[in-house]
């Protein structure tokens, strides 16, 4: 797939497992960020129709729900990937090749910074400065901290391999 090219729609999830959520919970607006966080891990996003759900069983305003989920970082309502690459692009990982590493996984995953693959396995970010600046350039995979970087060591990261491995 082209890098440039849109990315294709991604099918909402089976929200089975928004009831057993709920389920767990007093069924008032006070369980709202709770019921949220729980969502956001299990499908490492909100999906649209499971705010839905949450909002007629808590009784809170759909609008309500949306602006609880999009005010905390920690929640997204864009889907994303089972692994989450963030890239830091801060200072001292720009001046150390943060740029040809984003292209490298651009490259590699066929989606732009922002975007998930098709397959939900990955979603590529850039962030700023995480506070590793000494192992610059800094790749976070999944729960992975990676640094000093190279484009070569690129396919390794998407594989899960670590320097430890
Ligand atoms: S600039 Fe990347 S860790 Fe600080």
């Amino acid at each position: 797939m082209s890098a440039t090219a849109a990315a294709p729609a991604i099918p909402e999830p089976d929200l089975a497992p928004v009831d057993a959520i709920l389920a767990g919970y007093p069924q008032t607006e006070t369980s709202l960020v709770q019921v949220l966080q729980d969502v956001n891990r299990t499908f490492n996003y909100l999906p649209c129709h499971a705010l839905e759900k949450v909002a007629a069983s808590l009784g809170v305003p759909l609008a309500r729900v949306f602006s609880v989920a999009t005010f905390y970082k920690a929640f997204s309502i864009k889907p994303r990937g089972k692994v989450i690459i963030r890239i830091c692009t801060g200072t001292a990982c720009h001046i150390r090749g943060a740029p040809l590493l984003v292209d490298e996984f651009v490259r590699h995953l066929g989606i732009r910074a922002g975007e998930t693959t098709p397959d939900m396995g990955f979603t590529l970010e850039t962030v700023n400065c995480v506070g590793a600046c000494a192992m610059a350039p800094v790749v976070i995979a999944g729960p992975r901290h990676h640094g000093g970087l190279s484009p070569a060591d690129v396919p390794d990261v998407i594989q899960g391999k670590s320097d430890d491995d």
